[in-house]
Order: C-alpha cells, then structure tokens, then sequence
C-alpha cells in the first residue's frame, strides 16, 4: 500500500494523466508539454544539474522578455522579495509598505530581515494597494521605507503615480510582480515591462507552477540598478565574492573566494532553468489563452463582481481570475463548486488579519481587503483548461445564482 491511497499499477512506472474534464480543476495548474519534458532531460544528461549555463540562458529570455537590465533567478518568489528588500539596505528601524491584500511572503520576507511592515488598504476595482494615506504609511522618513507593489492577479498598480510619490518622497519602490510576468503599463508616455523602468528599484518574480510560466519552485529578481545586481549576487551565492561561479560539472573552479557578507544559498539549478526557459518561449500565447478564458468568464458571469480588467495602459496578465459574489454565501459557493470537483480558491485573506500578524501588530481595519477577503473566489485559470471545462466552472456559477436567486 502507498501511503496515501491505492497500490499502483505495476504495470506501467509513468501514470497517464487524467484527461482533465474527468479530473478536479484547481484555480491553476503548469502546462508542461513534450519540449519541456526534453528541456529537462537534456539537462539532467548534461554534465551541469547546477550553476551550468541553463540559469544564465533563462536569465536571459528573462531580460529579453521584461526588458529589465538584470535577471538574477533564485529558489522562489520569497527570497527573490527577501534578497530584495536586503538587497536595498533593509533591516532593523526601516518599513517595508504593502497591501493588505497580498500573500503572507510578500510581508514575512520583509520581517526576516529585521524590517517592519505597514500594509495599506485596497483600491476596491482593482484589489491593489491604495495609494490614499501612502505618506503616513512611510512615516516620518521615507527614505526608510520601501514600497512593495503588489501587482495583484496579474494588474499593474498605478505605476505613474507611484513613481511620482517615489520622486517627492525618496523611497524606494519595489514590484511584487509574482502575478504579473507579461503584463505592462504606462509610465511618462510609452509601455514597459515589469521591472524595467530605471527608476524601479527591483521586481520580483515567482515561477510557482500556478504562475504564467514554471520551474517547479522558483523565482527571479529584475533590476535596472547595477549595484542592486550585485549586491544580489553575491547574497544569493553565500556572500563569497562573485556570487554563484560556474560552471560547476567537473570544469575547474575557483579554489579560494573571499565571503565578504553573510549571504544565503538562493541558487536555482540547471534543471529548473532548462524547465523555466522552455516555458518563458510560450509566455505569448499562454498569455493569450488566459486573456481568452478571462474574456470568456466576464461575459458569461452575470450577478458575479468582477475586478478591472485592466486597459491599453495597464495590461494584465492573468494570473488570477477573481469574482466577488454580490452578497454573503461565498463560503457556501466554495463548497458547491468543491462538490462538483472545481477547486476555487480565496486571493486572500488579508495577512495583517492572520493570527500570527494580529498578535504582533494588533488588530487593524482595512474596510476593502477585509470585504474582498469576505465575498472573493478565484476560478480556474490556465492554459490547456479548455472551453468544455471552463463551461463545467460557468455553468456551476450560474446555477448557484439561479438558486440562491429562487
Ligand atoms: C503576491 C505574491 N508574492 C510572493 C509570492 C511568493 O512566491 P513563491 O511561492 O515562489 O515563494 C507569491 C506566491 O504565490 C505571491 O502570490
């Protein structure tokens, strides 16, 4: 007996796959394809499993892609935020700014580094920061604070003005753009990419497998500042001078570097940027089959609210699609579609009212993160989802209105 369920087939070593109509449907899910699979296996028949040239070749598509001057991959999205904010002199006496509305390593990688966080509310169309009160929420000196926008489900904040109250206030400004690979916005008249503005101090990426593109566990940091790329890596590459030497599969290497700080191992393998480069080639047209099904729910979701779309300034990228149910019964509704095999999910709970934040802040109000947290759901979204089941998460929807309607 396995440890969870039936004994397997001793048939074949390499279960197929459910087709995924007859399966659960999560609210995300990679798409891995044929070339991916031989990605990986050409790495792992490489000499290089780790520091080889895979990570420089992603970090490369990563530049191309985003525009960004330097891409420095990690092991995932909360240290690619953790190294960051280090990255940026954070640390014991500075804040670190968010929404309320964000996930718990957007806050706890900032609370590692001895910084504390102060979380704003929520602009309601959108579920991005609001940009009322930004001042006070950096208190008395700015230049202390770094501001995280959060680019929730994959839309843009409002990085015009933000860039303008960076400008007055002389914080710095992070992107959280863990959401959001592939989106774009307006800034001073032409487009760019998350992370590619120079006055951006740094973007943060995460290749989690329900974001735009995987590599199992992973993220990125996207900077135009040379001394934040270098400062980053050397962080993740154990403080030693140089950072992350390679390659590392039997060629010589150093045998002395000096650590000059005290850094981590935040190294991502070969084998996760062979996997992360295969998808970085499809990020087009996954993003244009997420656009379609994003489409597809707004016209069919009738009695549902749905958040900002975005527009030809702030193209989102569609990580998530999230409805807010009208009235109370969310609760009821998640465990309808749970019951018809769709696995909603709620894109958050907002972390200042997580048990372990609220004793060490206190308890707070944030009137629009609290209401969003209440009536949300995000629904099944990703490439390779497929008309017929996406239909199976709009008619169930549609049911429940019609009976709670009745
Ligand atoms: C907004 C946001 N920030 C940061 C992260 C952290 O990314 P990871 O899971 O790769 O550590 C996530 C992950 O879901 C996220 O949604």
């Amino acid at each position: 007996m396995l440890p969870f369920g039936e004994p397997r087939d001793r048939g074949s070593s390499v279960e197929e796959p459910a087709p995924v109509s007859e399966g659960y449907l999560g609210y995300g899910r990679q798409c891995i394809e044929d070339d991916d699979i031989e990605a990986v296996v050409a790495a792992l028949r490489s000499p290089h499993l780790t520091q080889g040239p895979r990570v420089a070749a992603f970090e490369a598509g990563l530049r191309a892609a985003t525009g960004a001057r330097h891409a420095l991959c990690v092991t995932n999205g909360t240290t690619a935020l953790q190294l960051a904010y280090l990255a940026l002199g954070a640390g014991p006496g500075h804040t670190i700014v968010t929404a309320a509305n964000t996930f718990l390593g957007t806050a706890t990688a900032a609370l590692w580094t001895g910084a504390e966080v102060r979380f704003g509310d929520i602009d309601r169309n959108t579920g991005n920061l609001s940009l009322d009160g930004l001042a006070e929420l950096c208190g008395p000196d700015p230049t202390r604070a770094i501001v995280v926008a959060v680019h929730f489900a994959g839309l843009p904040c409002d990085m015009e003005q933000l860039l303008e109250w960076k400008r007055q206030l002389g914080f710095r400004l992070v992107e959280d753009a863990a959401h959001a690979l592939g989106a774009r916005y307006s800034v001073g008249g032409r487009m760019w990419g998350v992370g590619e503005h120079p006055e951006i101090d740094a973007a943060c990426l995460s290749f989690h497998p329900v974001k735009q593109v995987t590599t199992g566990e992973g993220g990125a940091v996207l900077t135009s500042r040379d001394d934040v790329a270098a400062r980053l890596e050397r962080l993740r590459g154990h403080g030693m001078e140089g950072g992350v030497v390679g390659p590392f599969g039997g060629e010589p290497t150093p045998w002395f570097r000096a650590m000059l700080e005290l850094g981590f191992n935040a190294r991502m393998s070969d084998v996760q940027a062979a996997l992360g480069a295969s998808q970085l080639a499809k990020l087009p047209r996954f993003l244009e089959e997420r656009r379609a099904l994003a489409a597809r729910y707004r016209a069919a979701l009738d009695g549902y609210e749905h958040l900002d779309g975005g527009d030809a300034r702030r193209e989102h990228a569609w990580h998530l699609y999230c409805v807010r149910v009208p009235d109370v019964g969310r609760d009821e509704l998640i465990e309808h579609l749970q019951r018809a095999g769709i696995g909603a999910q709620v894109h958050y709970v907002p972390v200042p009212t997580q048990p372990w934040f609220r004793l060490r802040y206190g308890a707070q109000s944030f009137p629009g993160a609290e209401d969003h947290g209440r009536r949300t759901l995000s629904l099944p979204l990703w490439p390779g989802l497929g008309r017929r089941n996406q239909e199976r998460v709009i008619d169930a929807l549609v049911s429940w209105r019609q009976r709670v309607a009745a």
